[in-house]
């Protein structure tokens, strides 16, 4: 037994779990008609409900009773602080000092970072304006017109989903691409639309190492070299954003074209830095900051608040009620929004990167269930797709809804059947249908008693399946930046409760190596035996097609 699992609290929650579990939502809400009232939160215009869930007030006072014994708000505070909350790497984790709008000192081994992270900022406007406005332009004079972001993970999928977002705050004639995948399609089919004197290419990478990014660059810039026929011209046509400043000068970047950022910033937490640069390109540096100062306003809230009235931790107090107690594998994540589309797979990094963890703080394995698999789609087109699995499936799968009440795109009747699809979503899934409720409705639309009884019990909808619902006035920079500090605070929350450190990642790292180790492989001829059957044999059945004849070596 671990301390958390022997702890009283965790035991009060067990007992309490068993009580609640055959409780129906439907009466819950029926006792107390001030339920929404009771179990929903805002920030700014920001509202969350939570009154969905299969909680009463006992849950969340053994809850927070539980937070409390893992002292959230002492690693809180440790976090603010600069201290070295990632235990495996000895580094701070501080993405709230790139977004401290406040400008109060943050300091990191005595030093104040906070003049640092205002410089890069600066440098960040000067070049979005120069570039935006077609004062810097492209080796023949040609203004710039299409950015291509060139990185993986968190430094693709930060950018990646807050461009998507942000579109109709876009410049007109800018166009932004982002390449991450080591398959060449991805960049080949990017380039294809673009001309090289018109793009700038922005290779970012943290680390300046990581295979695909640089495989990507590479290729971009023999691409470019190619066509424009002169290496010279590179110099106007690609920037980097990293930390590791040798490498970028050894990949031929001009020093004045690196925009930097620090090792206390975690990959998947960067894109309020200099990864957050093709979004100061896209949409202008006034609304980089308004979406830093949305993810400033969520941290003073995650910072002040009461716990109880502190979004984060519900959020994080009501995935860990569902993973830990009732099992709940996967948690879904469904935004109401076309341009938040890619929301699901930018949580995905920074949930499953941070809290896919098995060993504890203590170097001891676990015995509890730690992050959830986090998944989802936009709405509506998900109901046409997975929804039945989560009305009447086995699954117990906890989701949360985001719907802005307008949209950035009103046209007819659009928006309104949107957010009635939301809403009747999250009613269906609480409140299920009954065995006499489903026979009312077939015997009202004339079903015959054979017709009833083959399929009545298929119509019946258990419901008491649980969501949150996040709503907000419309979805701007500022919005979307404190939605996003949101979920990465709901993490760390359930990491400190979890006790792992959510901010390393040596799990990716194993694979990195292997891959080294198999590439070497494919590069002559003849079989393999080194490896496991299973890889050899794969490994032999790529190498038997391609070396077949010299015309398929010209594929790769
Ligand atoms: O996927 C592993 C990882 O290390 C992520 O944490 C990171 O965001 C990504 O690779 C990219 O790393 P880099 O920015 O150093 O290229």
């Amino acid at each position: 037994m671990s301390d958390l699992t022997d702890s009283a609290e965790w035991k009060a929650l067990k007992k309490h779990f068993k009580a609640i579990s055959h409780v129906h939502m439907r009466d819950l809400f029926n006792e107390d008609s001030e339920r929404f009232e009771q179990f929903s939160v805002s920030l700014n215009d920001i509202l969350l409900d939570y009154s969905k869930n299969r909680i009463t007030n006992e849950t969340v006072k053994l809850l927070m009773d539980l937070m409390r014994i893992t002292n959230v708000e002492k690693h809180r505070a440790r976090m603010f602080a600069g201290e070295n909350v990632n235990c495996t790497e000895s580094r701070p984790a501080l993405h709230v000092a790139l977004r401290n709008r406040s400008n109060k000192p943050v300091m990191v081994n005595g030093e104040d970072v906070m003049p640092k992270i205002n410089a890069v900022l600066s440098k960040m406007r000067d070049f979005s304006e120069r570039v935006r406005s077609g004062r810097l332009r492209g080796y023949d004079g040609r203004r710039i017109r299409s950015i291509v972001n060139i990185g993986i993970g968190g430094s693709d999928l930060g950018p990646h989903v807050v461009c998507d977002a942000m579109k109709p705050f876009a410049q007109r004639g800018l166009k932004v691409h982002f390449v991450s995948n080591a398959d060449a399609t991805h960049l080949v089919e990017t380039l294809k639309q673009l001309e090289p004197e018109t793009t700038l290419f922005i290779i970012s990478s943290k680390t300046f190492t990581t295979q695909e990014t640089l495989l990507n660059a590479h290729s971009a810039r023999k691409w470019f070299v190619d066509l424009v026929g002169d290496e010279k011209a590179v110099a106007k046509h690609f920037v980097a954003v990293s930390t590791n400043h040798e490498a970028t000068s050894k990949f031929g970047i001009n020093p004045d074209n690196v925009f930097e950022f620090w090792d206390w910033v975690g990959g998947r937490y960067s894109l309020w830095s200099a990864i957050g640069l093709p979004i100061a390109l896209y949409i202008g540096m006034d609304h980089f900051e308004d979406l830093l100062l949305g993810a400033h306003e969520m941290d003073q809230h995650f910072e002040s608040a009461p716990l109880e009235q502190n979004m984060p931790v519900i959020l994080a107090m009501l995935g860990i009620w569902y993973n830990n107690f009732f099992d709940a594998q996967s948690h879904a994540v469904m935004p109401y929004s076309q341009y938040m589309e890619r929301l699901p797979a930018y949580l995905q990094q920074l949930d499953m990167e941070s809290n896919g963890k098995t060993i504890d703080r203590q170097n001891q394995r676990v015995n509890y269930l730690t992050g959830p698999i986090i998944w989802g789609q936009s709405g509506t087109n998900g109901q046409h797709a997975f929804f039945q699995l989560l009305h009447q499936g086995t699954k117990p799968v906890p989701a949360d809804f985001l719907i802005p009440a307008l949209s950035q795109n009103p046209l007819g009747l659009h928006h309104r059947v949107l957010f009635s699809n939301c809403l009747a979503q999250t009613k269906a899934l609480m409140l299920g249908k009954k065995y006499t409720e489903a026979l009312e409705e077939m015997q009202g639309a004339g079903s015959s008693s054979e017709e009833i009884d083959g399929a009545i019990e298929h119509k019946v909808f258990e419901g008491n399946k649980p969501t949150n619902t996040i709503i907000f006035e419309r979805l701007d920079p500022k919005t979307l930046g404190s939605i996003m500090a949101l979920y990465e605070h709901k993490v760390f929350v359930q990491g400190v409760v979890w006790n792992i450190n959510s901010f390393d990642q040596w799990g990716v790292e194993y694979g990195k190596v292997l891959a080294g180790e198999i590439q070497q492989d494919l590069a002559q001829p003849g079989n393999v035996d080194d490896h496991d059957s299973s890889t050899n044999g794969l490994i032999n059945y790529r190498k038997g097609v391609y070396f077949q004849d010299v015309d398929r070596r010209k594929l790769d």
